[in-house]
């Protein structure tokens, strides 16, 4: 689901960087990226994250995109001259990634998976993506944060078959994964490097 105004305004700017930029540290505290990875960031929104990914991770290729066209215009600006040569950026749906099975080695989602209504769905596609040993990092909110009084009338999101902490524990270990990291708030939400079993 793409964002309404509000959240438009949360995400589009430095604050936010500055907070993508302390849990990227976190992620090279937690695990380290082959040389040469291939890393794809799915709802990517304007680029900060994917030029932090590029310059802390220095990938052989990564892949950034978003389902909401206005957030891919934006990017295509954000990006600074050394990176648009080594960021591919386009529009698409984490419900359905170009890539063939067992390819990459990364996968980042800030923030995204709570905007999808086929959550789940959205999970095995990251799992189908990745080589085994990849890494899927994820950074998520609970309804307990986003489906309050308050940020129910400030933002949009999906409203049905949320997930709680206990649901996506489960959900990522059906889809194949096992945690490596993780720091969470039950009421609020999660920081998590989950680990692609063979
Ligand atoms: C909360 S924003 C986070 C944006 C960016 N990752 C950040 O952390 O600043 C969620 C993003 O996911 C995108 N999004 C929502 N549903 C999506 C989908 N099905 N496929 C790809 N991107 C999606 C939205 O357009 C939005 O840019």
């Amino acid at each position: 689901m793409k964002l309404n105004w509000a959240e438009r305004l949360v995400v589009n700017n430095p604050v936010r960087v500055r907070i993508q930029g302390l849990i990227i540290h976190w992620i090279k505290g937690v695990t380290e990226l082959p040389p040469q990875a291939r890393i794809l960031e799915i709802g990517c929104g304007r680029g900060a994250g994917a030029c932090l990914l590029q310059d802390h991770f220095h990938p052989a290729s990564l892949h950034a995109f978003d389902l909401d066209h206005r957030m891919i215009l934006l990017a295509r600006k954000y990006l600074r001259p050394e990176h648009r040569d080594r960021i591919s950026l386009y529009v698409g749906d984490a419900l359905t990634l170009p890539y063939r099975d067992r390819t990459m080695d990364a996968v980042f989602g800030f923030g995204v998976l709570h905007h999808l209504p086929d959550w789940r769905g959205g999970l095995k596609e990251i799992a189908r993506v990745l080589k085994p040993g990849g890494i899927y990092f994820l950074e998520e909110f609970y309804p307990q944060f986003y489906q309050n009084f308050l940020a129910r009338r400030l933002f949009l999101h999906p409203e049905h078959d949320r997930f709680y902490s206990h649901d996506l524990h489960g959900a990522l270990i059906d889809a194949g994964f096992t945690l490596k990291g993780c720091l969470e708030q039950k009421m609020f939400g999660v920081l998590a490097v989950a680990v692609k079993k063979d």
